[in-house]
């Protein structure tokens, strides 16, 4: 049996901390899909379309995992794939509360459907999607914290 998970999220823009958790949850699923989605809490940053090409980008070379934009619930989008295992990252003990919260409406919607969490790494500990968001939109560097073609997608954004 194939399995085959999906690792969730909005990646306005992808981290490296994201890409970290794409490379360690390929190698405990056969397959893996990155579902870019819309988080109704948060203001778009990045378009959907250039998240989903830089991340397209950096996986690459990873023979197990596919990138791919969703709309509507997530549980609709891992159920139209057959799909029963949801990964996360977890960063600090703040994430838990949204993450508990969220892992348990997706329960309640779909039994069927199970989330597990990846701890990230220290040294991306501290690092979101909001930090690179404000750092880039304020001047500073923000090329410590993304992959290179995230960083040029950014850059373009910045100058238009
Ligand atoms: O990276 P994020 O912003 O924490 O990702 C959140 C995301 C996009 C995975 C989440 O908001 C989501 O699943 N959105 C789709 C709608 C949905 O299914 N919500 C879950 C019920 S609370």
């Amino acid at each position: 049996m194939t399995r085959l998970a999906i690792y969730p999220g909005s990646f306005d823009p992808p981290t490296l901390g994201h890409i970290d958790i794409i490379g360690r949850a390929a190698n405990v699923f056969d397959e893996l899909i990155v579902a870019v989605g819309h988080n109704a809490e948060k203001h778009p940053f990045l378009d959907p379309v250039d998240r989903v090409a830089a991340l397209r980008e950096c996986i690459k070379d990873i023979k197990n995992v596919k990138v791919e934009q969703f709309t509507g619930l997530l549980v609709d989008f891992a159920r139209r794939h057959d799909c029963r295992m949801l990964v996360r990252g977890m960063r600090v003990v703040s994430d838990f509360e949204y993450e508990f919260r969220v892992a348990s409406a997706n329960r309640v919607m779909a039994p069927e459907i199970e989330t597990v969490f990846l701890t990230t790494r220290d040294e991306y500990s501290f690092l979101a999607s909001s930090v690179v968001r404000e750092i880039a939109t304020l001047g500073g560097d923000y090329s410590p914290f993304v992959p290179a073609p995230v960083f040029e997608r950014i850059k373009a954004k910045l100058a238009k």
